[in-house]
This record gives structure tokens, sequence and C-alpha cells, in this order.
């Protein structure tokens, strides 16, 4: 028995899981495990390093997997996309901005457009410009999204583009939350924070210990880290987090940390280079309650398909007769 919806069959899955393509997280080894198990992995190509980028595809090696962008950053280095473009990839992710100057070259080189939304209106619009898969992002996300609610926004993207395939992302990170996410209409999830702490992820070990113990209770939403970190994210994008000593002390007082910038950001990257969580972001959303352990992707993808099934078959037992 599997599980069969337009997803699985574009892209020849057993799994309707996606490994979103996060920045300094998805390298090759751990998108390469994820479609091996079935499932299909994005390398997140993040703020473009071409070096980083060549080196994770490499260690990708002959498993299909695709590149996933963020299409502000991309604008800055476009040929990037050529470099993936030549190694033919089934699949390429956009998020955070225009597809229209990327879409015609993706399509026409064969790959999939998957294109990761967080509103109805972007949804039309990425349709409009040539996604063959829409992502719907709710704001339960780890690392950088908008404020519209995975559960309303699924099923409203389904309505507003149908029958292109819409996948479900936000605060999914086991087989009930894909089980739900078919119910909404959706062909698939894509999963980041379930990954986070996947022994193939590129995450610091301290960070991913920090995810294990960590709860959706403490999430935060915003734009402290970004500005620590040195990178000028465009509105209306923030990034969900971890709360911190860090983070706690600048929440506070936001404009203290514009006037230490350049002593603050030098702390931060001393800190994320040794693991010291207190003051580096642990990039993980809501779903975090649901990461219990450092374990092998493909143990986390087996098992949400796993879990769905059974929930998919149990779900009749809802009705009378
Ligand atoms: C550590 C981390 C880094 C991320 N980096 C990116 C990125 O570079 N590009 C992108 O499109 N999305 C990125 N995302 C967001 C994911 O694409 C996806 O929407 C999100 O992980 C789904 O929600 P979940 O974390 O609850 O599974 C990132 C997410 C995390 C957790």
């Amino acid at each position: 028995m599997a599980i069969i919806t337009p997803l699985t069959e574009k892209l020849g899955l057993d799994v309707p899981v996606l490994l979103a393509p996060m920045a300094g997280v998805s390298g090759g080894a751990l998108a390469a495990a994820v479609t091996n198990a079935g499932g299909f992995g994005f390398v997140g190509g993040g703020y473009c390093d071409r070096e980083w980028l060549r080196r994770e595809m490499e260690a990708a090696g002959n498993t299909p997997t695709g590149v996933g962008f963020i299409t502000w950053a991309l604008e800055k280095d476009p040929a990037l996309i050529d470099l993936v473009l030549a190694r033919r990839p089934p699949a390429i992710f956009l998020s955070f901005g225009s597809i229209g100057g990327f879409a015609g070259k993706i399509k026409a080189a064969g790959a999939l457009l998957v294109v990761q939304v967080q509103s109805v209106a972007e949804a039309r619009r990425a349709a409009a410009e040539g996604a063959d898969v829409v992502v719907a992002q709710g704001t339960e996300a780890g690392g950088h999204g908008a404020g519209r609610a995975t559960l309303p926004l699924v099923p409203a993207v389904v309505d507003a583009v149908g029958p292109i395939p819409v996948v479900a992302a936000g605060g999914i990170a086991d087989g009930r939350g894909l089980a739900a996410a078919l119910m909404l209409g959706a062909a698939g999830v894509l999963c980041g924070t379930a990954f986070f702490a996947s022994r193939e992820s590129l995450a610091h070990p301290n960070a991913k210990q920090a995810a294990v113990a960590g709860s959706g209770d403490a999430t935060i939403r915003g734009s402290l880290f970004d500005l620590a970190r040195g990178i000028d994210w465009p509105e209306p994008w923030t990034m969900r987090t971890l709360a911190n000593d860090f983070s706690r002390q600048w929440d506070a007082d936001p404009a203290g940390l514009r006037d230490n910038l350049a002593a603050e950001q030098a702390r931060y990257a001393k800190a994320r280079d040794q693991g010291d969580m207190d003051v580096a972001a642990v990039i993980v959303g809501e779903g975090v309650d649901m990461v219990r352990a450092i374990e092998p992707a493909e143990s986390i993808v087996r098992r949400i398909g796993a879990e769905a099934e059974i929930l998919l078959h149990r779900a009749g037992c809802h009705l009378s007769r």
C-alpha cells in the first residue's frame, strides 16, 4: 500500500514528502538520503555561495535531487541557475521573490518548477508565471516566512490554483501532519524542521541538540537574528527560530542592537562557528515538538509515510454507518 498523489506521480515518489531547501542545513548528503528513502530532497542553495553549492551537489552524487533558491538572493548571481540546470535536476525550488525572470529557463531545461508562497495572492501569481507545483507555507514554519497559518492557507491555495498540485509546509513533522495536509487537499508536504536534527543535516551538533530539547512554545518570528547575521532580508519576510539569551536581550532593546551592531555581529559570527546556541539562532519551527532524536533522514521519511498510511486507513472510523 502506498500514498499516491499528483506529486508522487510527477516526481516518482514512494512518500509525498519533500525536504525543504534549508540554507546551510540541507546539503547533498541529506537531500540524497531523503530521495533514497522515497521522498525528494532539495539542496539549500540559500544565499548563493557557488563553492558551497558545487560541493553539496557533488555530495548528492547521482541520486536525483533538486536545488532550492531564495529568489531575491539569486537575482544577485543569476548565472548560478545555469550551473545547477547543467546537471539536469528533476526539480528546482524558488521561494521569496518574483519567479518571472527564472521560470522560462527552468522549464525549458525540463525541470519541474516548485514555487513556495505565503499567501493566496502570491500563489495565483506563481501559477500565472508557470509554477508546476505550489508550496503553501504557513507561519508555523522554521526559517523565513510570513503571517498566514498553514491550516486555512492550504485549502485556500488549493482552491485558487487547482489543478496545479499544492504542497503544504509549516508545522508538519510527522504522519499526522501529512495525513491532515492530504485532507486539506494538498498533494504532499514540505518539511524542514523535521530534518533539522537528522544525522545528515549540516546544522551544528549543538543546534541539533537544542532542537531535540526545544518546544514550539519557545519559537519566535522576527528579524533580530538577520540583523545579527548581517543579512538584509526584504519585507514581509521574518524568520522563525527558538528564542535564546541573545533574542531575549535584544527583543527588549532593538535600538541597542543597532547601536552596537558591529560588535554584536562579530559576537554572533563567533558564537555560530563555536555552536554557542545561547547566542546563535536555532532555526526551527513550531513542529520542533515532534523532533525527539537525532536520527537518519531515512527513518524520518519512512516513519512519516507509514504513520500517515495507518491514519488514512483509519479515517473511515469517524463515520457512522
Ligand atoms: C533551518 C531552516 C532553513 C531554511 N532555509 C530556507 C531557504 O534557504 N530557502 C527556502 O526557500 N526556505 C527555507 N526554509 C523554509 C522551508 O522552505 C520550509 O518552508 C519550512 O521548513 C517548512 O516548515 P517546517 O520548518 O515547519 O517544516 C528554511 C527552514 C529552516 C527550518
